[in-house]
């Protein structure tokens, strides 16, 4: 089967995404699928081949020219993170073309890259959140109404972004207007959440051969102030798998986690991030595009749970197919 690996995009993410594509496309079961490095960008979108030339797509039905040989995809594994691959919009495309595809629906994926929506989506089933104040580009930013809301620390957040790029941790009162212009450099949209002073863990749920399955918790330790793009990228955290828990507060999250993913009614890939306050989950956010960079969480979870990289990749597949 011909396997389309989407990667790139067009946020801030799309180097990232280049190395989770990568990593894809080196762990893919060459013997069952024949991949192609497919790179989305906003100039282009084209095939890149082992000699890195470049065929262009045909966007009427994502296909390429080979030497006069058309060749067409069975199923698109999805590696972008950010837009357009993480917010619907290729999925819709995929949708539309009929091609089959690894990650979430379009419905699904744009409601939960938008972090106000996924959450107060959630929040009905008894899924904790932190308080949070809304900002679109234009509105009155009005500094005392925040902070009363929201407290100090708070956190300043582009409402749909990823790799924590453009957010910041807000102490004191003159740091919120340039956190929020820094923000806004991401996205139109704004989310500041309390701080929540607890211990942070990533759990990762996936539909493993039909059953939803959730991975074992990862707890972080960040030597940054919070799980910045340094301490997510270059290695300035500690990431514990298993997280040190009692068991009763694992199956806590598993339970909040697992209920998200069947809320949400889910599909493929999800890894939601939580802080836990006093033996209590509150949900940040959840990634239906989870990094699959050699640091990346997932990965290291699907390892700690005996699932190799090939064989999570090919269960996307399967399942994308099924
Ligand atoms: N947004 C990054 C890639 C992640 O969730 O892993
Ligand atoms: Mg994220």
């Amino acid at each position: 089967k011909n396997v389309a690996i989407i990667m790139g995009g067009y946020s801030s993410e799309y180097q990232i995404s280049l190395t989770s594509g990568g990593v894809v496309y080196q762990y893919l079961d060459k013997i069952k699928y024949n991949p192609f490095k497919i790179h989305i960008f906003k100039e282009k979108w084209v095939y890149v081949n082992e000699s890195n030339e470049e065929f262009p797509i045909n966007k009427d039905d994502f296909s390429i020219d080979l030497n006069g040989k058309k060749i067409t995809f069975d199923v698109v594994f999805n590696a972008i993170h950010g837009t357009p691959g993480e917010d619907g919009l290729m999925q819709a495309y995929f949708e539309l073309l009929g091609i089959p595809q690894t990650s979430c629906d379009y419905y699904q994926a744009a409601l939960t890259f938008n972090k106000r929506d996924l959450l107060s989506v959630l929040k009905p089933y008894g899924i904790k959140t932190a308080t949070s104040f809304y900002l679109n580009l234009g509105d009155e930013i009005d500094s005392d109404k925040i902070i009363e809301t929201v407290g100090l620390p708070c956190f300043v957040k582009p409402n749909k972004s990823g790799s924590s790029f453009g957010i910041s941790k807000v102490k004191t009162k003159n740091e919120l207007l340039p956190a929020i212009e820094n923000a806004y450099k991401e996205d139109n949209e704004i989310i500041i959440e309390s701080f929540l002073n607890g211990v942070e863990v990533s759990v990762g749920v996936i539909n493993f051969k039909g059953k939803i399955t959730v991975l074992p918790i990862t707890e972080i330790v960040s030597e940054n102030d919070f799980f910045d793009y340094e301490a997510k990228y270059l290695g300035k955290s500690q990431e514990i798998t298993p997280a040190r828990i009692s068991e009763e507060l694992k199956l806590k999250v598993e339970t909040v986690s697992k209920r998200a993913y069947e809320v949400l009614k889910m599909k493929g890939f999800s890894r939601s991030e939580f802080i836990i306050v006093n033996n209590e989950p509150y949900m940040l956010e959840m990634n239906t595009i989870p990094g699959m960079t050699t640091e990346s969480i997932l990965p290291q979870q699907a390892k700690a749970a005996g699932i190799s990289l090939t064989e999570l990749f090919d269960n996307a597949i399967e399942l994308a197919l099924a």
